[in-house]
């Protein structure tokens, strides 16, 4: 846990409640928390009212078999034409669901009937290459509405898709199409990114080769590279393929269970988990969510979630919750400072955006680039703002709130998981006294509690670990393929109380309000992205250089934490200098992606061990992060330490 959280934690005092004028016209009122105490699963039940459901369920829960959850037994719904056919069949056609800004400048609107007429398109595009129900499909796509029409047509036709983030290399692509068995591949000839444009599509094609269970790929085209390679028999092009096919098709009704899709995401082993998450409860929850966390009114709010598509918060709140509550939304390709660092001001401005989601290390990153530039723009549109991925320290908040809102508008810390699906602790918008650097409570209907190492609840001002002690309709359904991991991962560190172990430290604050403290497992968060420091060590010992490795997240004013590899390198091997590193580097980049990139890579000649053989992350991460080292007594060898300083010294 960081030291730093806990001494904000002692220190902040300060609290935020609505205005009387926001606090009288939000969605969801104080009453909430009180309805859905006394009865959950009825609470629940009205909030599936919001969905259309072809068949109703017959049962809220059923739990019988935890820890895998079934929610609105019984009943069927189609995901998709929840969040499309039916805002065009109650007479909102022309309402603009997507206003898309590409990097370049080129723009798209698309309102929600063009973008049903592109969805129906889409899957009747899959079904003419053979995709039917339960199939699965892997996209790796940028920002681009087709990535967006992609999902949804997965959704209509029932084919769980796996989105795989943009800045995964060939390797994880190929690992996360096999492990899904994914029988179709969408992805693009190439990408934007900071002015220029980088073909990607030869990276797929070198992912793909030999990949059995691929009949198809998919490509898009965005870059126009004439170069683009295409497999005779296999490769085909989305406009060639999607355009010519019918606007019209019957949407299925499918089970409230049905696999709606499958993420990856790190866990404490090498080996990504395919979170699997389901139709109707999911809905439910991300709908029920984005409307009360962001206050969002449709056909009068512009909302916009500034994450990728590739990792939930895009899923949940770009695709599913918003575009069930038919919102109007910008979706931006490209990053944050090209053409210019007021980038976000100017999109915001023009599109007169009224609720702005994002992340602490952006927000970071913005308060590095300085006060001025925001200051330019007329932000005067903004209402809510939300922040999303790793506890959000208290300067940072006050930053959001002092310069992107006007000092006046609720900052929503919304803390969740792609475990969970949806937002579960948050402030409400209108009726929180919002505190900076704290996620505060559980929102209406969900339960969390902080437990000691027993599982007994800790009293207001004790620390220990966040777990959920209920079933919520949202939550994961498992691991792809591997329900023994499922288990083990989360429901045995407290299976004698059933809880749900989600890996956070927190701590209760004086009056019972939740603060979040980063990750008690293996799991590093570099700029909100979760990347486990056994995936970065197996990718560094794959590397022939290399005999053994130990990865530690080392905090970082920006991004959170940065990855620090402590790596041993053969007898064999050349003595570590400069291009030694630069090599890991290159080789983590391969084996994972950009994202994995170790920020400083240190060539030790031993790595601090127990007499069990367990490395001391604790001691590596005190040098990472340059402070005075630790006890050392438990080490089988208490010199270590020593010659791993006197051999960095050496180094400088
Ligand atoms: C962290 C992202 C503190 C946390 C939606 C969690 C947060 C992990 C917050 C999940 C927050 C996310 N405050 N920590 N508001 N939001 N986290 O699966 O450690 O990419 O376990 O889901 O991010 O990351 P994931």
């Amino acid at each position: 846990m960081s030291n730093e959280a806990l001494s904000n934690l002692l220190t902040e005092n300060r609290t935020f409640p609505p205005s009387e004028d926001f606090a009288a016209n939000a969605n969801e009122k104080g009453d909430a928390y009180e309805r859905a105490h006394a009865d959950r699963e009825a609470f629940w039940a009205e909030q599936a009212e919001r969905l259309h459901w072809d068949t109703k369920w017959s049962q809220v829960l059923d739990w019988s078999g935890a820890p895998v959850a079934k929610w609105f037994v019984g009943g069927k719904l189609n995901v998709a034409y929840n969040c499309v056919d039916r805002h065009v069949e109650s007479g909102h056609g022309d309402q603009v669901a997507i206003h898309w800004i590409g990097e370049p400048g080129d723009t798209r609107d698309l309102t929600y009937a063009q973008l049903k007429d592109e969805v129906c398109r889409a899957a009747n595009a899959l079904i003419s290459l053979g995709v039917s129900a339960g199939d699965r499909v892997a996209i790796q796509l940028q920002m681009v509405p087709e990535a967006i029409v992609a999902m949804l047509a997965c959704a209509r036709i029932g084919a769980p898709h796996s989105v795989v983030f943009g800045g995964f290399s060939p390797t994880a692509l190929r690992q996360r199409v096999d492990d899904a068995a994914a029988k179709v591949v969408i992805t693009s000839d190439g990408q934007y990114r900071r002015g220029k444009a980088t073909p990607t599509k030869a990276n797929v094609d070198e992912a793909l080769a030999g990949a059995e269970s691929v009949e198809k790929v998919i490509v898009v085209r965005r870059t126009g590279d004439p170069e683009t390679p295409m497999t005779e028999g296999r490769d085909v092009w989305w406009h060639d393929l999607v355009d010519e096919q019918s606007a019209e098709h019957t949407p299925e009704a499918f089970d409230a269970e049905h696999p709606l899709f499958i993420l990856y995401t790190s866990g404490t082993t090498g080996k990504p988990k395919g979170i699997l998450h389901t139709s109707g409860g999911y809905l439910v929850q991300v709908a029920y969510t984005h409307q009360v966390v962001f206050d969002h009114k449709p056909g009068v709010d512009v909302y916009w979630c500034t994450a990728d598509i590739g990792w939930v918060t895009g899923h949940s709140y770009i695709v599913y919750g918003p575009l069930a509550n038919r919102v109007t939304q910008v979706v931006y390709e490209g990053t944050p400072n090209t053409p210019h660092e007021g980038r976000h001001w100017e999109i915001i401005q023009k599109y007169k955006v009224s609720i702005y989601y994002t992340a602490p290390t952006l927000i970071r990153t913005f308060m590095k680039w300085g006060d001025d530039i925001p200051a330019r723009y007329d932000l005067s549109s903004l209402r809510v703002l939300g922040s999303v991925g790793e506890p959000i320290n208290p300067e940072a908040w006050i930053w959001y709130r002092e310069h992107i809102g006007r000092g006046e508008i609720p900052v929503v810390d919304t803390w969740w998981q792609t475990e969970t699906g949806a937002i579960m602790i948050s402030p409400l918008p209108g009726v929180t006294a919002t505190k900076p650097g704290s996620a505060q409570k559980p929102l209406p209907g969900i339960s969390a509690i902080i437990v000691d190492d027993t599982g007994k609840e800790v009293p207001r001002g004790g620390g220990g670990y966040l777990v959920l002690d209920k079933p919520w309709p949202g939550m994961l359904r498992g691991i792809w393929g591997d329900e023994q991991r499922y288990r083990e991962t989360y429901w045995a560190r407290f299976a004698d109380q059933g809880y749900y172990f989600a890996g956070d430290g927190a701590k209760y604050d004086g009056d019972g309000d939740i603060w979040l403290l980063g990750r008690v497992d293996d799991v590093m968060n570099v700029s909100g992205h979760r990347i486990s420091t056994t995936e970065v060590e197996s990718a560094l010992v794959s590397h022939a250089t290399v005999a053994e490795a130990a990865v530690v997240g080392a905090t970082d004013p920006t991004t959170g934490q940065g990855i620090v590899a402590f790596v041993i390198l053969r007898g064999n091997a050349a003595d570590g200098g400069e291009q030694a590193v630069q090599d890991l580097r290159n080789h983590v980049v391969k084996e994972i992606g950009p994202i994995a990139k170790p920020r400083q890579i240190m060539i030790v000649p031993e790595l601090p061990k127990t007499r069990s053989g367990k490395i001391m992350r604790r001691l590596l991460r005190d040098i990472a992060e340059k402070r005075q080292i630790g006890d050392v007594t438990t080490l089988a060898d208490s010199s270590v330490m020593d010659l791993i300083t006197q051999g960095l010294q050496s180094r400088k």
